[in-house]
């Protein structure tokens, strides 16, 4: 299998829009050879059209290695990737597709489990409810929020899981979003994964801090964390070896850490995988992660995503 940032050509086998603004892409081996095996909730870079390079799920089924298939919603304000596969990616065109990787897997042996998808983030869904309905895993009910039936990805195929799927539009109003609470409220033994915008992953995060740690997981779609204006530059001491480094507004503190080869190991870097969790010995941080439970926050931090609160000019590191 091709080291993970190696990029190799897979050829389009199919090209349709499957909601008002996603598009599906089955994608196959140039030769007809079977693809790199996968796990449901893993994604796969791909080089667009434009020279961009993004990240996407796979959301077919991991037990059919002779196609795969990605979903892109189509981000008219962003920076033109997703617009360049929608609009330019045809069927029988190369694919430049990284092998794929899981931040986001199935784990454990849980009573049940629960899905909770907003939009796009239905995508490594689908691929974990096809790897469930293959047969071996444990029951599983999934909500699907979304801001109309158009709008909805995938909606044909999931009417066919009757009683396992709720689907809610909201109509793009906050106050017809759906209650998740009375979902949440108890975990009775089950897992959660959740993808979808950030907020949604937000709110699910408040309502599962009673949940174990180990049951709830999250997969971030938008990538990298995003600079944010009002990030100012701070500095860090790493109290074992000794050193400083400093982390410039416009830089992560992963990304600063990396440059002084201080860098802790990384996987997701958009705060949802718990890989970088490093020890915060002193200072106020501004946590941006889903990881952290509230009580962990005093002396845990995921430098990928999570800064120095505004007004403390030094966090100090067990690096
Ligand atoms: Fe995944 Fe930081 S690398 S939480």
């Amino acid at each position: 299998m091709p080291d993970a940032e190696d990029f190799h050509p897979l050829r389009v086998a199919a090209a349709r829009r499957i909601a008002l603004d996603i598009h599906r892409f089955d994608l196959v081996h140039p030769d007809g050879a079977a693809l790199p095996p996968f796990t449901a909730g893993a994604h796969v870079k791909v080089r667009t059209p434009n020279g961009l390079v993004r990240r996407y799920s796979l959301c077919s089924d991991p037990a059919d290695l002779s196609a795969c298939a990605i979903a892109v919603k189509r981000e008219e304000g962003g920076q033109g990737g997703s617009v360049a596969l929608c609009d330019g990616l045809r069927e029988g065109d190369l694919l430049p597709c990284t092998a794929p990787r899981n931040d986001f897997p199935l784990k454990g042996r849980p009573v049940s489990r629960v899905f909770i998808a907003g939009g796009i983030g239905i995508t490594p869904i689908m691929s974990m409810i096809r790897e469930l309905e293959g047969g071996g895993g444990p029951p599983w009910k999934l909500w699907y929020l979304t801001r109309s039936p158009a709008h909805t990805a995938f909606a044909e195929e999931l009417a066919a899981y009757r009683g396992k799927v709720v689907v809610h539009h909201d109509g793009g109003d906050p106050d017809r979003a759906f209650d998740l609470w009375p979902v949440l409220e108890q975990p009775k033994g089950r897992h959660l994964h959740c993808c979808g915008p950030r907020g949604l992953m937000q709110a699910v995060r408040d309502m599962t801090g009673h949940w174990p740690a180990s049951a709830v997981h999250f997969e971030d779609f938008g990538g990298a964390a995003k600079p944010r204006p009002e990030d100012l530059p701070f500095r860090l001491r790493l109290a074992r070896s000794g050193g400083g480094v400093d982390v410039p507004a416009g830089t992560t503190m992963l990304d600063a850490l990396r440059a002084a080869g201080h860098a802790p190991a990384s996987s997701c870097e958009t705060g949802t995988c718990g890989t970088c969790r490093t020890g915060l010995l002193s200072g106020a941080a501004d946590h941006r992660d889903l990881v952290l439970m509230e009580h962990e926050k005093a002396g845990w931090i995921m430098p990928c995503v999570s800064r120095a609160a505004p007004g403390c000019d030094e966090l100090v590191l067990d690096l």
